[in-house]
C-alpha cells in the first residue's frame, strides 16, 4: 500500500511543481501588463514587481534592441517558450515575416500581440522602433 502510495506522489508532485510555475509564470506577465506599476503598489504591502519594472524602463533614453530582448523578449524566445520563434532561428523568423508581409507585418503582430505573445513582448513602454529594433536582432531579418 506504502508503495502505491509513493507511486502515486511522485508524479503529483512533479504536476504540483509545473502547474506552480506555470501559474507564477502568468502572474508574472499578468503584473507586467498592469503597469503602470505606481497604481498596482499599495502602501504597505511588499512591492516586488516594483525594482524590476523601475529596471526596466531603467532611467529613461533609447533602448538598445540587448536591453530590450534580455529584459523581455528572451523568457520566451531564448528557448521557443510556447512555440516562441527562437532567438537566431532565421528561418522561422522569415516564414513568418513572409506570411505577415514583412517586417514591419510581424511588427505589428508584436504590437498587438498574436496567442501566446503578449501585447509589445511584456516591454509595455517600448517603442514601436524599440520593438524593430529587437526583432531585427533576434530574427536576424
Ligand atoms: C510570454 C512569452 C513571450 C514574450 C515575453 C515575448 N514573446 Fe514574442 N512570441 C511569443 C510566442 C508564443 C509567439 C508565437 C505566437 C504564435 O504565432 O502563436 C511569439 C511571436 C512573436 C513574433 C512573430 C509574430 C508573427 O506575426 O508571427 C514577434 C515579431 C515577436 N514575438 C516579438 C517579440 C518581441 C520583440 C518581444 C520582446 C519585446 C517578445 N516577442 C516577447 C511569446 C513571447
Amino acid at each position: 500500500m506504502n508503495q502505491i502510495k509513493k507511486m502515486l506522489a511522485v508524479p503529483a508532485a512533479v504536476f504540483a511543481l509545473w502547474a506552480l510555475s506555470a501559474t507564477a509564470a502568468t502572474n508574472d506577465e499578468l503584473a507586467k501588463r498592469l503597469e503602470p506599476v505606481g497604481q498596482v503598489c499599495v502602501q504597505g504591502q511588499e512591492c516586488k514587481g516594483m525594482e524590476v519594472a523601475a529596471a526596466a524602463s531603467g532611467g529613461g533614453g533609447a533602448k538598445t534592441p540587448d536591453d530590450v530582448i534580455a529584459k523581455h523578449c528572451n523568457a520566451c524566445h531564448g528557448t521557443g517558450l510556447l512555440g516562441a520563434p527562437k532567438i537566431g532561428d532565421t528561418a522561422a523568423w522569415k516564414e513568418r515575416a513572409d506570411h505577415q508581409g514583412g517586417l514591419d507585418g510581424i511588427l505589428a503582430k508584436a504590437i498587438t500581440g498574436i496567442n501566446a505573445m503578449p501585447p509589445k513582448g511584456t516591454c509595455a513602454d517600448c517603442s514601436d522602433d524599440d520593438l524593430k529594433g529587437a526583432i531585427k536582432k533576434m530574427s536576424g531579418l
